[in-house]
């Protein structure tokens, strides 16, 4: 069988190391839908018109190594907010999805419209505190001049963005698994979505 997981949440919240995990445990590709707004909100801070940035967006592109910081962050949500920006970037991400290997894609609307058949779906939340501070020391780590108090207060204006728009906003499909990491090491997330995802698919 063709295996699809959903994984969407909020920032922070374990969404892209679950991912990989469950990538790595059943053999499948990963995409982090969230780069390819983050490429397209990148060039939009280079003077390129939204809709251009994602209809022309390139492999190269995805590469950039300023993907991570807060600005393109933030430029990649208000993007993200655009209808004919979602539009532009939908077939992308559907092709990904139906690879013959099977697909885990995390990101925001992946199992509401990206991938409404995925055969396992999960919402990855957690606290906003417990973000901002996961969040911050990755930051921190990678040497940004940041402060606790600013990432909560991007994380929260980004949540309040990507779940308040109306083209595909941020919520959980009707059938995810609401998995809350605030209290639990990722490690036990992992086994608990590994052991969900054999127990509806039988996969191993
Ligand atoms: O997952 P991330 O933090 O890298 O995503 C950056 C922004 O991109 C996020 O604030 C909202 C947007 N996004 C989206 O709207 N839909 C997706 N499937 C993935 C990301």
């Amino acid at each position: 069988m063709r295996l699809t997981i959903a994984i969407d949440g909020p920032a922070a919240a374990g969404k892209g190391t679950l991912s990989r995990a469950l990538a790595e445990a059943f053999g499948l590709a990963h995409l982090d839908t969230g780069l390819i707004y983050r490429a397209t909100g990148r060039r939009t801070l280079d003077g390129t018109p939204p809709l251009e940035a994602a209809q022309t967006l390139s492999a190269a592109d995805l590469e950039a190594d300023d993907l991570r910081t807060p600005d393109v962050a933030r430029a990649a949500s208000v993007v993200a907010a655009l209808p004919e920006v979602r539009a532009a970037l939908v077939d992308f991400q559907r092709a990904f999805a139906r690879r013959s290997g099977g697909a885990v894609l995390d990101g925001r609307d992946i199992g509401t419209v990206i991938c409404p058949e995925a055969e396992v779906k999960f919402f990855v939340t957690a606290s906003d505190q417990v973000r901002a501070e996961r969040r911050f020391a990755e930051l921190r780590d990678s040497g940004h001049e940041v402060t606790l108090d600013g990432v909560l207060k991007d994380l929260r204006e980004r949540d309040a963005r990507d779940s308040a728009r109306a083209a595909a906003p941020m919520m959980p499909a009707e059938d995810a698994v609401v998995l809350d990491t605030s209290g639990l090491a990722i490690d036990a997330v992992v086994a608990e979505a590994i052991r969900l995802v054999t127990e509806k698919t039988g996969c191993q």
